[in-house]
């Protein structure tokens, strides 16, 4: 069954804090000199945004704020702007979508599936073309718009260390249905070892390599990379 979210078809671009003001410095200098600040308040929002929807759902969110945009380039490290489809699992409020974008990658090339619908209102908001899909991650490969075996990476920031084995399962499954024979799964992790247990990796016939790490993150975060034997 396909459950896009209807209001990605009808959105325009809201920049939550009003839009940018290109006019002089003499003209306007308070709106200007305060594009910083204006910057700092969405982060600020992001953050309240963030911890509001660990607060309601814990298990489901993982983490009290969102990643580091040290920690999205290690995720993005690797994209070729001029290569297959991008599907991102768990996009929140969009820090890996934003660094994904800034690869070159068009946004039409691009899908972000997130099951918090407070997180797909503001995704929708910020990322004008690109698919965001209100989904569960473990079932989501009918609801794509690419076809199987076309994607050239899958992003995860799904919380896969919460996630029994059978959803681990069920989510690397649907997202190899998705990649190219050569594709790659990212996932990042707070600690440093595989989110993924050698038994299932041997009977899914994926190998893990550690592809980054990073302390300018909270809590600090490992980069993982999957993909065929
Ligand atoms: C740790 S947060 C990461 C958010 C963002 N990528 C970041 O790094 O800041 C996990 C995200 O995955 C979403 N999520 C959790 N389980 C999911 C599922 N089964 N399907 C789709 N999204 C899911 C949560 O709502 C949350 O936005």
């Amino acid at each position: 069954m396909r459950q896009f979210h209807d209001i990605r078809r009808r959105s325009r671009y809201i920049w939550p804090v009003g839009t940018v003001d290109y006019m002089s410095i003499k003209e306007k200098p308070a709106r200007v000199l305060s594009l910083p600040l204006a910057n700092a308040k969405i982060r600020a929002a992001e953050h309240l945004d963030f911890l509001a929807a660990w607060l309601r759902r814990p298990r489901q969110t993982a983490s009290v704020m969102p990643s580091s945009r040290y920690l999205a380039r290690l995720m993005v490290d690797g994209i070729d702007p001029q290569g297959g489809r991008i599907l991102e699992l768990g996009g929140g409020t969009g820090v890996f979508t934003r660094e994904i974008l800034a690869t070159g990658l068009a946004t039409d090339r691009l899908e972000v599936v997130e099951i918090n619908p407070d997180f797909v209102r503001s995704l929708v908001r910020q990322f004008p073309g690109v698919d965001i899909i209100q989904h569960r991650a473990e079932s989501i490969s009918a609801n794509v718009s690419g076809e199987l075996g076309s994607y050239q990476r899958v992003v995860s920031g799904l919380p896969l260390l919460a996630m029994n084995r059978s959803t681990q399962r069920a989510i690397l499954q649907e997202a190899f249905s998705l990649l190219a024979p050569d594709g790659v799964f990212v996932q990042f992790t707070y600690s440093a070892r595989s989110p993924i247990n050698q038994s299932l990796l041997d009977s899914l016939g994926l190998v893990a390599t550690r592809a980054g790490q990073t302390v300018r993150n909270f809590p600090p975060a490992t980069v993982f990379h999957f993909h065929r034997i």
